[in-house]
């Protein structure tokens, strides 16, 4: 049989029982909380997602401070997951656990800004460049706000994603490209309409299909993250951001950067680092150290229009917004995470780690010749499947083997090594140490061997 990414799927397969047997036995009170769970969760657990990783049961989280988590059955995990991104500053930071603890003190949510919210404003305006903003709940409510607006301003219908994108649940951008072309993402529950009918699909770095795609004026925004991060990990080429913010500007078409996971990249996300111009920039996850809450901000222009057509609008609920969006603990979150916790000198230590890390794994794919690659921006690392790194959606799709997937994912937990359960994405924090960034290039160097050895020979 032909091997999967340099790997023999037969001696793949033993590795992953072996690892599974293994997880069972080193988790028995998790195996029966997952027992008692089934019977009143669906799935047996509170949000389905929880059921992705690759162990036969959930771990059962106890508690986690800095970048370690630890689980009902007493180990210990050097946690790079970081809850896909919430707590990619770390867990429990002091500044922020004070911060939420004297508001929730004060009471959470009133429907009325409170003290810091000026503060909040001045704070995004300065980091990120964009004078204006809004607060939402999540990123996906963040981006759909976004996505309204841009479709109001310019009376157009149709947005533009990139083919692999993820920006929430939003069903606007569940669109893929198919071998026929633009289809829905399979897996979207119960959407009755078509969204490929208002929604166009690319592929990254595609700067004649964009073009093309955008020629006849008909697109209100292109929402995108500046880096791909959600299908493996995708840079852009060189040149890519001037032809997307120019092919949008020629023809009236807004531009949203999602920043939610590339907020790895600098204090100002990589539109900050990179000097990028969108109309609107959304980020959700960590902005309030890791309680639901998002921000979305604009230009001036942006914000006159909206200004305008507020004026002449019916008026009536916007559609845009949740009861609980800017309350007063996720403004107070804000605040201390932005004046605290993403510091430049937060960014320096994870860059220092993020460089630690990227070396390690390098040489571990030296050291045992696998075809595999990684990418990163900033202290977010990919570990890709296939060497050199692809650089579009569908080729990236192609290198994700799920068994090898789940046996290095599976392999990790056993080692004390927790990564985000999707593709082979890695989170570097404030206060991840040297020595945890070299366990994790240990467990996958000691998985790479038990892959490749016989299966005649263990
Ligand atoms: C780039 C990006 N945008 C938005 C979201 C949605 O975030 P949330 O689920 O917190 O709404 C995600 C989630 O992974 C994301 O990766």
């Amino acid at each position: 049989m032909s091997r999967l990414a340099g790997i023999d799927p037969a001696r793949l397969a033993a590795v992953l029982a072996d690892e599974r047997d293994r997880f069972l036995q080193d988790h028995p009170k998790a195996a029966s909380l997952a027992t008692q769970s089934a019977e009143h969760w669906l799935g047996g657990v509170p949000m389905h997602w929880m059921n992705d990783w690759a162990s036969p049961v959930p771990l059962y989280a106890r508690d986690a401070a800095g970048a370690v988590i630890h689980d009902v059955d007493g180990h210990r995990y050097d946690d790079f997951c970081l809850g896909d991104t919430p707590s990619m500053y770390g867990h429990a930071v002091p500044a922020i656990t004070e911060a939420l603890s004297a508001q929730l003190a004060r009471g959470s949510s009133f429907m009325l800004p409170t003290e810091d919210v000026p503060a909040v404003g001045r704070l995004l305006a300065a980091r990120f460049g964009l004078p204006v903003w809004q607060m939402a709940t999540t990123a996906s409510d963040a981006n759909r706000a976004a996505i309204r607006w841009a479709r109001a301003l310019t009376g157009r219908s149709q947005i533009l994603v990139f083919d692999g994108c993820y920006h929430g649940a939003v069903d606007d951008a569940y669109v893929v490209q198919g071998p026929q072309g633009a289809r829905m993402k399979p897996g979207l529950v119960g959407q009755v309409h078509d969204m490929t009918a208002t929604t166009r699909v690319v592929a990254f770095n595609d700067i004649a299909a964009l073009e093309a795609a955008l020629a006849d004026g008909a697109v209100a925004a292109v929402l995108a993250e500046p880096a791909m991060t959600n299908c493996g990990m995708i840079l852009p080429d060189d040149g890519f951001h001037d032809a997307l913010r120019t092919l949008t500007r020629r023809y009236g078409t807004l531009l949203i950067l999602d920043e939610t996971h590339t907020i790895s990249t600098g204090p100002g996300g990589y539109t900050g680092a990179f000097g990028l111009a969108p109309d609107m920039l959304t980020l959700g996850k960590p902005i309030a150290g890791g309680i639901p809450a998002a921000v979305w901000g604009m230009t001036a222009d942006i914000a006159d229009r909206i200004r305008d057509y507020q004026r002449t609008a019916e008026t009536g609920s916007s559609g845009i917004g949740t009861t609980l969006s800017g309350n007063a603990l996720a403004v107070a979150g804000m605040r201390a995470m932005l004046e605290q916790v993403m510091t430049p000198a937060a960014y320096a230590h994870m860059r220092a780690m993020t460089v630690r890390l990227v070396d390690a794994l390098e040489a571990v794919i030296t050291r045992h010749g696998l075809p595999w690659s990684t990418v990163n921006v900033g202290a977010r690392v990919e570990l890709v499947l296939a060497r050199p790194a692809p650089r579009d959606a569908a080729a990236m799709r192609a290198s994700l083997h799920g068994p090898l997937l789940d046996v290095l994912h599976l392999g990790l937990i056993n080692r004390g090594v927790l990564i985000a359960p999707f593709h082979m994405m890695m989170l570097l924090s404030p206060a991840t140490l040297p020595a945890q960034v070299d366990r994790l290039a240990a467990a996958v160097d000691d998985i790479a061997a038990l892959l490749l050895a016989s299966n005649d020979h263990d």
